[in-house]
């Protein structure tokens, strides 16, 4: 038997660095890239929001990694054995086995995706009028809190912040900070201590174990309860065995073991943490499991499928074992740090480290001229569509919300995500990514801002629709049609 390798990244003769995809391709999917006359048209269709475009319409679709990694062979040959079994389902059986060999949990409640497990751990455990401290918050995790009356409270250090940065752990919480705040708050005060593994609003960035197992001292201090959100969880892993030195040598089954013992509720949305569907809420205390069982079956359904299909369960159940491989997990984080690399050779902005999920572009610099009340993450994201068909994800000041005089709550960061989902896309389509990208910034003064034409009052990001400030759009797509005679 030869023995397996877990590295992909691999030096070609002439000096560079590149990743290669440990995977062949089996089934596949076409895909269209509407000329840029087309674009244009789409993108006004869908209110200047990416989340409104249609599949025809995009040529490599970079919204997210939910739901929309590739999937092993194994998981879905699994999907064929699932046990359709309304309760006792055995299919249900080895996705707990799964949660077990994994991350050492015991018990698990299964929920229809990662922000049901939210609704459940903010129902059961968010008292109202109390603090939930965290290193960065998730938009659909901050809803959540905030509808049970809690406050989300950030506790990231200035590093987190910086775009050009070299710090390995930028999603690494204040421990000082979050000291402070449980004694001057008061333990009572406190619902629990959020994690959030490769966080996800500040580009992707892990957490190291070494602040982990601070932040459970701390937890053990005060007799509080550590929430893990492990959506990415296998990235943060890898990343640790990357950038960690003590961890060097350790393979990701142990990091992930470890990153979970720490935590009294690891719950993820298995959309991200295994390429399929669902989520699951895991714990290995019996008092916590009861408390959070009695809604499980009114919300998500019975507690053997909790609104997951059986066939996505088997996946979810591959697919967690299959985040313990190095070279299943480091597909997406080295085609990111890839791109990273080479975005910022080229001069233009973007965050670094390169982290999990994706590449993430800053449009506060790339768009300095556009105010951030007339969003440049989201004029990015539609102007990067109408010269490329890529569709990326606004995660700016689109993305927050209004206070109660309906201003603006200015995001910290205003981001174009381009998602690179784990083993979707090949090399020659990251380099086009980049190559259009460059192209913009090499037009930027042309970008302007937008406005919204229809707001829905929470996570409008997802239903909004917004219009230009100006022709710029028109203006963009003529540009573009003049240097490349095709439109393509
Ligand atoms: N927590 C994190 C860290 C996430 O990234 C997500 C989803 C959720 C919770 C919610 O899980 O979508 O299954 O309900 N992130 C997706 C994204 C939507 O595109 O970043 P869900």
């Amino acid at each position: 038997m030869t023995s397996s390798n877990s590295e992909n990244e691999v030096k070609f003769f002439s000096g560079r660095t590149v990743p290669l995809e440990m995977h062949k391709v089996k089934v596949v999917q076409s895909v269209n890239l509407p000329v840029v006359e087309d674009r244009l048209k789409a993108i006004k269709k869908a209110g200047f929001n990416t989340f409104l475009l249609e599949t025809p319409d995009i040529f490599l679709d970079m919204l997210t990694d939910s739901g929309t990694n590739a999937m092993s062979d194994q998981q879905v040959s699994k999907m064929f054995i699932a046990d359709d079994a309304y309760a006792g389902s055995q299919s249900f059986t080895r996705m707990k086995q799964a949660v077990l060999d994994v991350f050492g949990k015991e018990m698990v409640l299964p929920v229809h995706q990662g922000r049901a497990a939210e609704n459940v751990i903010s129902q059961i455990f968010v008292r109202p009028s109390t603090f939930v401290p965290m290193n960065y918050h998730f938009t659909t995790t901050l809803a959540h809190i905030e509808l049970r009356g809690g406050k989300v409270v950030e506790l990231y250090k200035p590093e987190a912040m910086k775009i050009k940065s070299d710090h390995p752990f930028k999603g690494n919480i204040d421990i000082e900070r979050l000291e402070e705040l449980i004694r001057k708050e008061g333990r009572e005060a406190v619902s629990f201590i959020r994690m959030e593994a490769s966080t996800n609003l500040i580009g992707g960035q892990p957490f190291s174990l070494a602040n982990l197992k601070e932040v459970r001292k701390v937890a053990d201090r005060y007799s509080l309860m550590v929430v893990l959100d492990a959506s990415l969880i296998g990235e943060n892993a890898y990343m640790i065995k990357k950038r960690e030195e003590a961890y060097h040598d350790s393979d990701l089954r142990s990091i992930l073991r470890e990153m979970s013992s720490l935590a009294d509720i690891v719950y993820f949305s298995a959309r991200k943490v295994s390429s399929s569907r669902g989520g699951a809420i895991c714990t290995n205390s019996k008092e916590l499991f009861e408390k959070m069982k009695e809604i499980v079956p009114l919300y998500e359904g019975f507690l053997t499928y909790g609104g997951i299909s059986v066939r996505e369960i088997e996946a979810i159940a591959v697919g967690l074992e299959e985040t313990t491989r190095e070279n299943v997990v480091n597909q997406s984080p080295s085609f990111i740090d890839y791109m990273v690399k080479e975005i910022d050779r080229l001069g233009m902005p973007v965050v670094m480290p390169g982290g999990a999920l994706g590449c993430h572009i800053d449009a506060m610099q790339f768009l300095a001229h556009v105010r951030q009340e007339e969003y440049p993450a989201g004029a990015l994201a539609a102007a990067y569509y109408i010269v490329s068909g890529v569709r990326g994800m606004e995660r700016g000041t689109v993305s927050s919300h209004r206070d109660s005089e309906g201003r603006d709550i200015l995001s910290d960061l205003e981001l174009l995500r381009l998602a690179v989902p784990r083993r979707v896309f090949t090399l020659s389509q990251v380099e086009y990514v980049i190559d259009r990208l460059n192209w913009l910034y090499a037009h930027r003064e042309m970008i302007g801002g937008l406005r919204f034409v229809e707001e829905p009052a929470v996570l409008r990001f997802f239903m909004g629709r917004m219009e230009a400030i100006g022709d710029w759009p028109e203006k963009l797509a003529l540009q573009y049609r003049k240097e490349f005679a095709n439109g393509l």
